[in-house]
């Protein structure tokens, strides 16, 4: 059943190649000049028009999935959006209005505070876009809306694919949003559909490499405390890379955006601390690599993760230097943290834990 892997964690990392396939498939037209989601989203153009605002609420990896997904359809189009943890969000009298759309993301479809946010919208008259891996669950059938996440079973406690295909979903889903509200052209959407094709591909010459993160997750599994660096979508993955880090290694990690680091926590970067710094989106390049600098003056241990053609760039400025295949700086999440799960597999299995199944934790969370 672990198809020769020895933890269904891996498996499934090696799956998302085919997660990504099959969950864009028959939603990107065969000329690749535009995405259809009319199946999923009952929407008339009218109603995709007259969206003022999208909320975006989940928990756990689901919400840093809707990090990337507020870039993406803040981007594409030009739609204000805010991404809740479920279980604030429910408290803190959110403004939602019939011109409000709401978007849960859960893997599972039964997380009770998702679940209970997404009955919260509907009470105030919002319309509920579900991005849900499994057909059928609470959270598809109670949504207006839902757009499946075809990355098949996922049984490894820890997300890897589920998070990975619903990054898929977000870009297919701001593509979608924009053609409809007319934010974007047509030469724009040839251009990053084309770049989506490639992903797949793009994952699998990651995994080629796969060994390559053992050496360094071993060093890593040798401390208590490390941080995840990085800005724009770069901060959002570093969030997802720390959490899954955590959660199977049991290593205490925090994620910062690059830039606040001065503001308190460079107090903490001692000697021989690990950062992974994450490099990938061009515009921000320099001003990352500066903060990179900041905290290699204090004697952390700096492993970058860097696009393919910049690497020798970071690698002047880092101890370690992992590159990641190039793709649009609004799609490099989907390739950037899979060095990210491969490193927390194998920090965990140098610990000698139990990848798949973590302390205290349980794949699907039904209580609040
Ligand atoms: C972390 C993880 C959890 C879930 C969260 C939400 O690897 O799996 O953080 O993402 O409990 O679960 P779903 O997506 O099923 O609502």
């Amino acid at each position: 059943e672990k198809a020769g892997f020895d933890h269904f964690m891996l498996k499934e990392i090696h799956e998302q190649p085919k997660a990504y396939r099959d969950t864009m498939m028959g939603r990107i037209a065969e000329d690749g000049k535009s995405v259809t989601l009319s199946k999923e989203i009952g929407m008339t153009t009218e109603q995709i028009r007259g969206i003022s605002r999208v909320h975006i609420v989940a928990c756990g990896t689901a919400f840093h999935a809707g990090l990337v997904g507020k870039t993406v359809i803040e981007s594409l189009a030009r739609i204000p959006v805010e991404t809740d943890v479920a279980s604030e969000y429910r408290y803190r009298s959110p403004i939602i209005t019939p011109d409000t759309l709401v978007i849960v993301v859960s893997q599972s479809g039964e997380t009770a505070d998702t679940l209970a946010a997404l009955r919260e919208a509907k009470r105030n008259g919002a319309r509920v876009l579900a991005i849900t891996n499994v057909v059928g669950s609470s959270v598809a059938r109670d949504a207006d809306d839902v757009i499946t996440t075809w990355a098949g079973p996922e049984i490894a406690v820890a997300s890897t694919k589920a998070y990975s295909s619903q990054l898929i979903a977000f870009y297919l889903l701001g593509l979608y949003l924009a053609q409809e509200r007319g934010t974007i052209d047509q030469a724009q959407v040839v251009d990053i559909v084309e770049a989506m094709h490639r992903l797949p591909e793009q994952v699998e010459s990651i995994l080629e490499q796969a060994e390559l993160f053992k050496g360094v997750a071993e060093a890593v599994s040798k401390h208590d405390n490390l941080f995840f660096i990085g800005r724009g979508l770069d901060f959002a993955v570093a969030q997802e890379g720390s959490l899954k880090l955590k959660e199977i290694s049991y290593i205490h990690s925090e994620a910062y955006a690059a830039g606040e680091l001065k503001h308190g926590t460079l107090a903490l970067i001692e000697d021989g601390i690990p950062v992974i710094a994450l490099v990938t989106q061009e515009d921000l390049y320099e001003k990352t690599l500066s903060n990179i600098k900041e905290v290699k003056a204090r004697g952390a241990h700096v492993i970058g993760i860097a696009n393919s053609g910049y690497e020798d760039e970071v690698a002047k400025s880092v101890d370690e230097t992992f590159s990641i295949p190039r793709t649009l700086p609004l799609l490099t999440p989907a390739l950037s943290v899979v060095p990210l799960q491969l490193l927390s597999y194998h920090a965990s299995l140098a610990r000698g834990n139990d990848v798949d199944k973590p302390r205290n934790l349980a794949k699907s969370v039904t209580v609040e």
